[in-house]
């Protein structure tokens, strides 16, 4: 499978030129609230990202009736051939999750806090599930025995879904979402940065090059 993806998670384009431009970034996860932040709309937003980030760029539906769901899917898969549609775990989102699999659009079952609901989306056949692991530990229940579970019931059965670990909050999520075998993670900004910073990396740095400058001053 390789090794764990990582999505950055925002509608911010600024931010997500600085995270690809790092090279780590293998796509990108929006949903209504990260668009509200912005002040941008879904239809113009998505293919800028697109034209930014190489690879799968989730695009949020907003209706919750399968028909509706299918239609605004299908003009939102139409803005990029990157374009996955993000699906809320209802029922009238995994009866939209079978047709757009049959029709070859990939999706992203979003809004995921358990287990059984995992295994329906993948029934369904969601390119890739959201389980929201932050939201969980806000409501004083642990968020990473989920991923867990997720990742060993679809191995258990050979399933190709992909768990994306979301709702991220701190970088133990990452290492832990890594360790439990998630496909991929999505990440804000705010944490991508963090994965990278070490106080022991920016001393020894620093004294290297303090070192380096010292002897090459004394050397003949
Ligand atoms: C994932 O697809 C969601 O956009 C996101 O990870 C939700 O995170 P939050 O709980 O921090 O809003």
């Amino acid at each position: 499978m390789g090794i764990m993806k990582i999505f950055i998670d925002s509608a911010d384009l600024n931010e997500i030129k600085e995270a690809v431009s790092i090279g780590v970034i293998d796509g990108c996860t929006t949903n209504p609230s990260l668009l509200a932040k912005v002040g941008r709309k879904i239809e113009t937003a998505i293919p800028e990202i697109c034209e930014i980030v190489d690879g799968p760029v989730s695009a949020e539906v907003v209706a919750v009736e399968c028909n509706e769901i299918v239609d605004e899917g299908r003009k939102l898969a139409k803005l990029h051939k990157n374009v996955v549609v993000k699906v809320p775990l209802i029922v009238e989102g995994l009866k939209a999750v079978r047709i757009f699999t049959k029709e070859g659009i990939k999706t992203n079952v979003t809004l995921c806090f358990s287990a059984n609901q995992a295994l329906l989306a993948a029934k369904a056949g969601a390119t890739y599930i959201s389980p929201f692991i932050g939201r969980l530990d806000d409501t004083s229940h642990e968020g990473m025995p989920l991923i867990e579970d997720i990742v060993r019931i679809y191995d258990n059965y050979d399933l190709e879904t992909q768990v994306l670990t979301a709702s991220v909050r701190n970088p133990t999520h990452v290492v832990q979402a890594a360790l439990a075998g998630s496909h991929c993670a999505t990440l804000p900004f705010s944490i991508i940065k963090q994965l990278l910073k070490h106080p022991l990396t920016d001393s020894g740095l620093a004294q290297f090059l303090a070192d380096h400058k010292k002897a090459a001053a004394a050397a003949k």
